[in-house]
């Protein structure tokens, strides 16, 4: 089979010739634009990047990139997701369990969050948000080293008792370093201790100027326990969706991300999905990292069996072969015999991968990116 530049596949895919680089990279191949790569990588580059491909004959391929781009006409309004991110304690969970009017924060082993929780609720006027909340800050950069970028707005909880902390400094530094757009949610305002002000002053000094302050960085002062102000967070986080007009095509084949994942003795490997893209239904074949299959089930954030999944809605899917690794691209394709091609590749680069790992830091592989 033919070999094809770099460059020219990226001319072919209406791709900039660095976004393939840095993929090809983080594919655990380093090269540059004018070496050539054999034709399984192509494809599979431009499967990850989201276009069709027609193979035309052994030795050459073509690639249809008007499928990709989703028509104008075609998206429609998603709902926005959003990343809770704070210092230890400051009571992401708390706050993610007033809003969602459910306590799991009480029913956490020591009130850590063990895994990554993905909900949707809904407002009054029926619109939607979905939230993500993370157990630590290395699962939004695990995710993002990995390419993925799922959230749409990061709140920032700050506990008004105890400022800026190591971990918030941290969030403020992935969530510039990712541009996405942040709300601050100060919270625990109802202790006596409590100096919302001082919190804003600290947020001056890592350039986060907050509307309080004249800057456009919302800020909505809070208490997760006394339920206070959760309205004008979340009217904060709809203002802040309407500004960025999220949208998408929900009717094509579905795409989207890794989540978390786990193997649950009575069900198998389990992943929970956020979908980006397209509508994900049972008995879709698909690739989720180097694993692969057949959608068997679908289950909702409330437990409940459901049929299908869009846009922005995070889903438990059975009928994985393998777990696959939070922030993995997770894909449905069209037969299983092209699942299982692009999994076992996966699974390849993955072995490579580990036995060539050069150190890779955050900083380094978005530099060029921010
Ligand atoms: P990790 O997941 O471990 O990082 O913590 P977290 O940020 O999710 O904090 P969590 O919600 O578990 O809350 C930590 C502690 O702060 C708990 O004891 C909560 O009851 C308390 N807490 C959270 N929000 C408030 C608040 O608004 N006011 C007061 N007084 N206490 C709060
Ligand atoms: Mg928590």
């Amino acid at each position: 089979p033919e070999a094809i530049t770099v460059q020219e596949l990226a001319n072919r895919m209406a791709e900039r010739g660095a976004d393939l680089v840095k993929a090809l990279f983080k594919m655990g191949s380093p090269v540059t634009l004018t070496q050539t790569i054999d034709q399984d990588t192509a494809e599979l580059l431009v499967t990850e990047f989201g276009h069709r491909i027609k193979r035309v004959s052994e030795s050459d391929i073509d690639i249809d990139t008007s499928e990709d781009v989703d028509a104008p006409e075609t998206l429609r309004p998603r709902p926005p997701v959003v990343t809770i991110m704070g210092h230890v304690d400051h009571g992401k969970t708390s706050l993610l369990d007033a809003i969602r009017g459910a306590s799991v924060q009480s029913g956490e082993a020591g009130g850590i969050t063990q895994h990554i929780g993905a909900y949707q609720v809904a407002l009054p006027d029926k619109s939607k948000i979905t939230f993500l909340d993370t157990p630590g800050h290395e699962a939004f950069s695990d995710m993002r080293a990995r390419g993925a970028n799922v959230t749409d707005i990061v709140i920032l909880v700050v506990a008004a008792d105890d400022g800026l902390r190591p971990q918030t400094i941290e969030a403020i530094n992935h969530t510039k370093a990712a541009g996405v757009p942040m709300i601050v949610a100060i919270n625990k305002i109802d202790k006596p201790e409590a100096k919302p002000q001082k919190v804003r002053e600290e947020l001056l000094q890592h350039e986060i100027i907050v509307e309080d302050m004249g800057g456009d960085v919302q800020d909505v002062e809070v208490s997760a326990t006394k339920k206070t102000n959760l309205d004008k967070l979340l009217e904060a986080i709809q203002l802040q969706s309407e500004i960025l007009e999220l949208k998408a095509n929900p009717d094509r084949a579905a795409e989207g991300t890794v989540i978390e994942a786990k193997l649950d003795k009575g069900r198998g490997p389990l992943a929970t999905v956020l979908v980006e893209r397209g509508t994900l239904r049972v008995g879709d074949v698909f690739v989720a990292g180097a694993s692969s299959g057949k959608v068997r089930a679908l289950i909702d954030d409330h437990g409940r069996q459901v049929k299908e999944a869009g846009p922005s809605v995070p889903v438990e899917v059975l009928g994985l072969s393998a777990v696959p690794s939070a922030g993995d691209p997770f894909t449905v394709v069209e037969n299983e015999g092209r699942a299982r091609e692009v999994a076992a590749y996966r699974q390849g680069v993955l072995d490579r991968k580990r036995t060539t790992s050069a150190p890779v830091s955050l900083e380094n592989m978005f530099a060029n990116h921010a």
